[in-house]
Formats: structure tokens, C-alpha cells, sequence
């Protein structure tokens, strides 16, 4: 999905068999919003083709046979100076020991030797290989050198009869995630943010709980946008099917109380906490320890109040952040302005559960940013990640005011 970030992406296929995802990386790229382009080594066309990759990159694909042909010589310049970071997928153990030697005599290697601005492997090979020392002493030395890598990560290898092992090419949406974060620029460096996400569980016996809908993505897109952004990211998730992300400190919680403590715990460090949970206001006053009996036809359960999370943390706010949401179905914007005031936050975000393919579960969501001074900033319909950065926008926008004011009147 098109979050925003630019940038020009040239994808080298090295020659192993998992060049065969190597189509669906430039398409998945693409589909992202980047700008791509296709290199393809001798032995990458062994296993994926020519006509594939051109396709799937929407352009000519940049081979060791036009290295000298397409441009008088100069292509390993020119795609060095055209790329802002080098996807290598897969590499193979030997394009990472030739990297490592500086041995330009393909051009993958003479593209990096070139001075392409960023190296990103994708390394996709038998665990033997990976773990050979010369191939680890490449990679610490490649990482030395600034360079990056996703995966190899563990699964079902290509090779008929070698089962499982850590050698697999991480998938191309996993790459694209990695690209997106090498290719941000980092303006939320330094700081501590919290995000809650997902809804909570209040259990009234061991197998039955109160919840609701909440799917988490909101949250998850608020962390992996602030981590890409260089933030030191918490997320303090309920429930949910989403893959805890990579570079995220990730804290699973069920009730609303721990989610509250777990949050109390950290908030002392945290420059700003961006609630994107749906807390269920009402727990039972009582859990069962053993299931209940099925008995009757009507049963009543008792419910009493959750800590209102947000509320608490308003209380102890000092100089921090704090980001509420509000999704409501009638007066929106009257009721999230009253729960702005009472929960003592810097702003919130106001969303409604009705609107088709927003909110509750969807990829897309429309908010309202309603500030302490009045003000109102719509964000339009958006993917959640775009959502995301317009919070990020802000809440750093506000923590550099404050930081400014501290300086002052130091
Ligand atoms: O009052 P309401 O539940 O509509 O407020 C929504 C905001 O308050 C959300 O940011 C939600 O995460 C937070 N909240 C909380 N603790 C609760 C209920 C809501 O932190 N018990």
C-alpha cells in the first residue's frame, strides 16, 4: 500500500531459486508507490526470466550482457547514481563474498562499489552457507560498512530433501516493509512513544469473555510508522491477527487492567502515548475460576467500570503527548471535544465505525484531529498508515514546542 514514502528502488536478482520472487518484489515495490528498476545476473536468468522481471519492473532490465552495451560502458554509474538504495534478492553467498571483497566484476558488485547510497541484502540460501564463517565474516563486514539485511528467515527449503532450516529469502512484503524503513527519514529520532492497540478482553469466566471488534491495525500502523520514523516504539497490544512488527518493543496484554498497568510501567520514559486501543469500558464484578454450567435460559452478569486509561495517564501528563481516539456514531465532535477536556490530552482523533471499509477492521480510515484551541484538521480517507504519519506530524510537531518552551525557561 502507497504510504507516501518515495524513492528509487533498483532490485539486483542474484542467482538462486528464490530469483523467482523476485517478479513479485518489484511488483509489491511498485504497488507501494516506489519507482523501480530490474538487474538481473547471468545466473538469476537461470531461474527467473528476462521478460518476468521487465515486466513486473515496467522497464528494461539491466543485464551483464548490455552492461557495455546499453550505454557506452557507463550502466554501473549510471543505475548507482539513479537508485537511492539497492535491493540485493536474493544474494547468494557468493555475491555477498565478492561485495565484501569489493570485487567488481559483476555488476551488482560494481553498482555498489560505485557508490550506490544504500545496500540492502536479501540473502536466500542453504543454512550451511549462511552459517560458513566466511559468509558471516561478509556480512558482519558488510554491516560494518553501513550496509543492511532482511532475513534469511527459517521455513521449508527450495532444495529437494532439506526440509526445514534458516535460509529462506524473507517474502517480498516483508522486504517492501524493510525498503520503506530504510528509505524514511528519521525525524522522530531520540524520542519514546507508547501506542496501545487492539480491543481488551474482559473475561467473566475462563473461556468467555466481553470485547469488541477492534482489529488493531490502527495501532499496528501507528507503530511501524513511528519505528520507520526512528521513534523508540512500545506497543501495548490486545488481542489480534496481525504479526507483531520488527523493531517494535511489542507488550500483549488481554484485560484492560494489565494493558493499564503495562502502560503505567513505561510512561515515566515516554514522551508521548498514542491510545489506539478499544478499552471495554465494563469488566465483570466476578471471574469464574472453572467454567460456568450452561443453566436456565437467562443469566445476568454483573459489570463494573475499567480504569479509564487515558484518563490516568491525563492526570500525570507533565510535558508528555497524550493522543486519544474517539469513535463515535452520533455528535462526534461535540463528545470527542468533552473527552479532549476531561482526559486532560493534547489532541484526539475522532473516527466513525460506520463509514464502509473504515474504522473497525478496515485498511483505510478517516479521521478528525481536534485540537485544545478548536481547531480541526481532517485527514480525507487514507490508508491507516497515512493516517498514522499525519499523527506523527503532530505529536512531533507539539513535542518540539515543548522542548523549545523547556529550553527557555531553563
Ligand atoms: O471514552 P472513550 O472510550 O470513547 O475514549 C476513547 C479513548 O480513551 C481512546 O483513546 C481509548 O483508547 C481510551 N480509553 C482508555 N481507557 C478506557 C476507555 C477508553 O484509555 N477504559
Amino acid at each position: 500500500m502507497d504510504d507516501g514514502t518515495k524513492g528509487r528502488v533498483l532490485v539486483a536478482a542474484g542467482g538462486g531459486v528464490a530469483a523467482m520472487k523476485t517478479p513479485f518484489l518489484l511488483r509489491r515495490l511498485r504497488e507501494a508507490g516506489f519507482e523501480v528498476r530490474a538487474l538481473a545476473s547471468e545466473r538469476a536468468l537461470a531461474f527467473t526470466t528476462e521478460t518476468a522481471l521487465a515486466v513486473a519492473a515496467g522497464s528494461p532490465v539491466a543485464t551483464e550482457a548490455r552492461w557495455f552495451a546499453a550505454s557506452g560502458g557507463a550502466l554501473h554509474l549510471e543505475l548507482a547514481r539513479w537508485a537511492d538504495l539497492l535491493v540485493v534478492a536474493p544474494a547468494t553467498a557468493a555475491g555477498l563474498a565478492r561485495a565484501a571483497a569489493g570485487l567488481a566484476e559483476d555488476l551488482t558488485t560494481a553498482v555498489i562499489t560505485a557508490g550506490v547510497p544504500r545496500v540492502l541484502w536479501a540473502p536466500a540460501m542453504n543454512p550451511e552457507m549462511w552459517n560458513y564463517p566466511a559468509t558471516q565474516e561478509n556480512v558482519a563486514r558488510l554491516r560494518g560498512w553501513g550496509q543492511a539485511f532482511v532475513g534469511p528467515e527459517y521455513g521449508a527449503l527450495a532444495a529437494v530433501g532439506e526440509g526445514e532450516g534458516r535460509g529462506r529469502m524473507s517474502e517480498p512484503e516483508t522486504i517492501v516493509e524493510h525498503v520503506r524503513y530504510h528509505l524514511t527519514p528519521k525525524d522522530l529520532e531520540g524520542l519514546r512513544v507508547i501506542v496501545s492497540a487492539g480491543p481488551t478482553r474482559e473475561y467473566f469466566d475462563p473461556v468467555r469473555f466481553i470485547s469488541n471488534p477492534s482489529s488493531g491495525k490502527m495501532g499496528y500502523a501507528l507503530a511501524e510508522a513511528a519505528r520507520d520514523r526512528g521513534a523508540h516504539v512500545t506497543l501495548v497490544s490486545g488481542p489480534t491477527n496481525l504479526p507483531a512488527p520488527w523493531g517494535v518493543e511489542v507488550v500483549r496484554v488481554e484485560r484492560a487492567e494489565e494493558m493499564h498497568r503495562e502502560i503505567l510501567e513505561r510512561f515515566e520514559s515516554a514522551d508521548a502515548v498514542v491510545m489506539a486501543a478499544a478499552v471495554a469500558d465494563w469488566r465483570p464484578a466476578q471471574t469464574a475460576a472453572e467454567k460456568t454450567a450452561k443453566q436456565g435460559s437467562e443469566k445476568t452478569v454483573a459489570l463494573v467500570a475499567n480504569p479509564d486509561i487515558l484518563a490516568s495517564l491525563g492526570e500525570r501528563k507533565g510535558r508528555r503527548v497524550l493522543v486519544g481516539f474517539a469513535m463515535e456514531t452520533t455528535s462526534g465532535r461535540e463528545r470527542a471535544r468533552s473527552k479532549l477536556e476531561r482526559k486532560n490530552l493534547d489532541f484526539i482523533c475522532l473516527n466513525y465505525p460506520t463509514q464502509e471499509g473504515s474504522a473497525f477492521g478496515g485498511d483505510y480510515n478517516e479521521v478528525e484531529m481536534i485540537f485544545r484551541d478548536g481547531s480541526v484538521v481532517k485527514t480525507g480517507r487514507v490508508s491507516k498508515r497515512e493516517v498514522a504519519n499525519a499523527i506523527w506530524d503532530r505529536v512531533r510537531g507539539l513535542v518540539r514546542e515543548r522542548n523549545e518552551e523547556g529550553a527557555q525557561n531553563a
